[in-house]
């Protein structure tokens, strides 16, 4: 992108605001001083840069000056313009997150294979979890920051529900990637005993024998943020 040097910014979007992409302006150094919070010289200073540069020129008609975008300094704005869009509101596809293995309570199976959970992780992750969860925790400050980021997506709804004994919470997974090779899902559950220091895995095979995984072994969980449920043939 061709643009102009960042301090000149703000006097070239003032004038563009006031209308100097068709059109010449009129605007004396006192006036535009006064909108970019600048004293009279430095303003008068970025109109001769900015015309130097060839991003605006300045017409003379008497004792006003009239200045107007030139095609450069158009072309400038709007990928200044772009790059802002796309990056305010693209949302990363992936997210990276890294912690370390440690053992929990051991009730993960119970809970992975209940009938309730299990047809809905068939269903809509596309696999049938091996009975239990890896758990990673996140050591970091940015990784927990971006478990938090999780909460806020929408993610693939597994609805809770009863089975005339008790009633079982509902949680939320995205689908996942760790290590960069085992496919796998992650899990935030509505009612947990964990906090956000911890993220829980799900996946077809037990991860600690397949990537051989052990208390503290350092892990990579490769996070995919779309809510996308794996399609299933007659459902
Ligand atoms: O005892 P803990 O709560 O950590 O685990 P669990 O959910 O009962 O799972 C039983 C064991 O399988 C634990 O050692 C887990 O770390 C491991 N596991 C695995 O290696 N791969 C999975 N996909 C799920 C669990």
């Amino acid at each position: 992108m061709d643009e102009p040097k960042s301090s000149l910014l703000p006097t070239l979007l003032e004038l563009l605001l006031l209308g100097a992409k068709d059109r010449p302006v009129e605007i004396s150094t006192v006036e535009l001083a006064a909108k970019i919070g600048k004293s009279q010289q430095a303003a008068s200073k970025h109109l001769l840069e900015l015309e130097k540069d060839g991003y605006l020129e300045r017409m003379k008609a008497g004792s006003v000056t009239g200045v107007k975008l030139t095609p450069r300094g158009i072309d400038s704005v709007t990928g200044l313009y772009r790059v802002l869009k796309a990056s305010l509101e693209g949302t990363p596809p992936t997210l990276e997150i890294k912690g370390e293995i440690f053992s929990g309570l051991g009730e993960g199976g119970y809970y992975v294979s209940h009938r309730g959970y299990r047809k809905q992780f068939v269903k809509k992750l596309g696999f049938d979890p091996y009975p239990g969860t890896l758990n990673v925790r996140l050591t970091s400050p940015v990784d927990r920051k971006l478990r938090g980021e999780l909460e806020k997506l929408d993610g693939i709804t597994i609805e809770g529900f009863e089975d005339g004994q008790r009633s079982y919470g509902g949680a939320k997974c995205f689908k996942a990637l760790i290590n960069g090779t085992a496919e796998s899902a992650v899990i935030t559950i509505e009612r947990t005993h964990y906090d956000d220091s911890v993220l829980e895995i799900l996946s077809p095979v037990k991860l600690r024998e397949t990537l051989k995984l052990q208390d503290k072994s350092p892990v990579t969980v490769m996070v995919y943020l779309t809510s996308d449920e794996t399609p299933k043939s007659g459902s």
